[in-house]
């Protein structure tokens, strides 16, 4: 669905911007229901350009000093525009060639299922607004600096971009092994845990992912790269990962993420390694076979809680199948 919202801004010829705390257009797209819209680029303020612009400027040398190759790499094949922010039809010119992959512009939250469906089409939901200029640090929710800076890099390489898709269909098989249960008590504690695990699963990986530093290239001796996209688009905790001493960082291990809660209101305390990309697509097909047996039937309870609405998104999906 393309946006029907009309686009004109109250003041003739000064854009109301697209902040993440008051964009008018993202409101009217939400009550209008629109979830994929068009990406209205002229209503990106100078205080809009001007935050993307202190965003990357200042995460740059980070990225050279904390962030894995492939991201370095991805950064470059996309040529993000140190002064504009992006248009998702410029980052997919470069992206979609690679690995048929697209950034999808959202007006806000995507439900659960339809994210990860979104992946299996290998479209990316896509936050569109900025953040606040005065808060460049703290954002509890996602912007377009977190998607597309901190995400899209790393859906430039192919057998990442293949890991993600596997995630739409890991969702798919949780729906339809749910929908074969017939007692609805235990067809929602099934999903509910199954969503549970594909969510910390992600989390941890995709979202906050370290892997193990290379011999030769290592910032300290035992140090982490990093390549989930929560770290990668935060100048803080990007560091924080990899620097701080009260991080405690496990190695990776399927049945130990699926089963760890996590809160998404403070620098994480607990991350997972990998000890290369190779290792990452080994813990997805792992994850995979786990689902199959059902051993994500009964995960340990705790964060993240499942709502309502991401709940109907998977009931709905597991009816249908
Ligand atoms: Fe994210």
């Amino acid at each position: 669905m393309t946006s029907t919202v009309p686009k004109t801004a109250p003041t003739a010829g000064v854009p109301v911007g697209l902040t993440t705390t008051r964009a008018p257009f993202i409101e009217l797209a939400q009550s209008a229901g629109e979830l994929y819209i068009d990406q209205p680029y002229e209503l990106y303020s100078d205080e809009n350009h001007d935050t993307w612009s202190r965003l990357l400027e200042r995460i740059r040398p980070r990225w050279e000093r904390y962030a894995n190759r492939k991201f370095l790499e991805g950064v470059d094949t996309l040529q993000l525009d140190m002064r504009r922010v992006p248009r998702c039809s410029d980052i997919n010119r470069f992206l979609e060639p690679r690995t048929g992959f697209k950034a999808k512009p959202v007006s806000g939250y995507v439900p659960a299922y339809k994210f990860f469906d979104c992946l299996k089409q290998r479209e990316f939901p896509t936050t569109i607004t900025v953040r606040d200029g005065s808060s460049l640090d703290y954002l509890p929710e996602p912007d377009i600096f977190h998607d597309v800076a901190g995400h899209v890099p790393m859906h430039t390489d192919r057998a990442f971009a293949d890991a993600l898709v596997k995630f739409g269909e890991f969702a798919e098989r949780a729906a339809r092994r749910a929908g074969e249960i017939r007692d609805e008590k235990e067809r929602i504690q099934v999903l509910t845990s199954n969503m549970k695990g594909l969510a910390r699963f992600f989390w941890f990986t995709v979202e906050f992912g370290l892997m193990r530093d290379r011999p030769g290239t290592a910032i300290a001796p035992g140090a982490c790269r990093v390549y989930g996209s929560g770290l990668l688009s935060s100048y803080g905790e990007i560091a924080h990962s990899v620097e701080s001493p009260t991080v405690q960082r496990f190695p990776a291990q399927t049945e130990w993420i699926i089963n760890q809660y996590f809160e998404i209101h403070h620098y994480q305390p607990l991350l997972f390694v990998i000890e290369d990309f190779e290792h990452l697509f080994y813990l997805v097909h792992d994850l995979e076979r786990k689902l199959d047996a059902g051993l994500l039937d009964n995960l340990q309870p705790g964060e993240p809680e499942v709502n309502e609405v991401d709940l109907k998104s998977f009931l709905d999906a597991a009816l249908a199948s």
